[in-house]
């Protein structure tokens, strides 16, 4: 690994080999998401707790500060929407001059295996690792499933991650499932947790988050459940004290709980 790839991914999963990626990324197929309608507003007081945003072209140049000091995940896939014929149907919406221009610690994109688009959306992965390697950019392969959410299980999970390590990807985000140990143990790369819907059931988001992180999933990729929360801040600082820290769910929670109390 040559050293601006060792540097990016440094940045990104940190010394004790964990990270917490705050994802932002949701109106490029969802529009206008619920509490997430002003990103600039929502980012800045969670800056201090995360490791790296993984967030759009459009809403980096639009809405964030140049001067911030945290490292960017680009989505780099996109071209649906959640009204349209099929969420699978992605394409590479960013080119390699666009992803260099913009200082990015690294790039993700959702590939959906299984979907009539596997395909299409595989060869995205292999073809943005080709261009991205050239320049030392890891590539973070997203394992969607679209709307089929009963698919998120080991068996199903573990495929899906292995083929993305497999074309390249230098890190893999996929759904928390039970027995999260086989996929972890099945994928040569850095495994880290997608979120999903926002609970407001606190403990059952800290639960899968600790029992992900015992499984040796080095991180998250978590977006409602910290920013939909009534208390944002709080959320993201329970949430990293179990992934740096070493907190259990109920020392976690403690620390929304006493934010709820000040
Ligand atoms: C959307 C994504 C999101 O980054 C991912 O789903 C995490 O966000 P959330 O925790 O809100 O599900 O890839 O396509």
């Amino acid at each position: 690994m040559d050293w601006g790839m060792q540097n990016r991914m440094a940045r990104l999963i940190r010394g004790d080999g964990h990270c917490f990626f705050l994802a932002m990324d949701h109106g490029y197929f969802l529009g206008p998401t619920h509490r997430l309608e002003k990103p600039g507003q929502v980012v800045t007081p969670l800056l201090p707790y995360v490791d790296a945003v993984f967030v759009t072209r459009g809403v980096l140049r639009s809405a964030f500060d140049p001067a911030m000091d945290k490292p960017i995940i680009l989505r780099v896939s996109g071209g649906t929407s959640i009204v349209g014929a099929n969420l699978a149907n992605e394409g590479i919406t960013t080119s390699i001059q666009e992803i260099l221009r913009l200082n990015v610690s690294a790039v993700g994109l959702s590939v959906f295996v299984g979907s009539e688009y596997e395909h299409q959306t595989l060869m995205n992965l292999a073809g943005l690792v080709n261009e991205c390697e050239a320049y030392g950019i890891p590539v973070m392969a997203v394992t969607a499933v679209g709307k089929e959410l009963e698919k998120r299980d080991a068996r199903y999970l573990s495929m899906a991650c292995r083929i993305c390590a497999e074309l390249g990807a230098r890190t893999v985000k996929t759904y928390w499932c039970e027995d999260f140990d086989k996929v972890v143990e099945s994928c040569p790369v850095p495994v880290v947790i997608a979120g999903g819907p926002k609970t407001d059931d606190d403990l059952s988001v800290l639960n899968f988050v600790y029992d992900g992180m015992q499984c040796g999933a080095a991180g998250v990729n978590l977006g409602r459940n910290v920013w939909q929360h009534k208390n944002p801040p709080a959320m993201a600082q329970a949430l990293r004290a179990i992934i740096h820290e070493g907190a259990t769910p109920k020392q976690a929670n403690e620390i929304i709980l006493a934010a709820a109390q000040a």
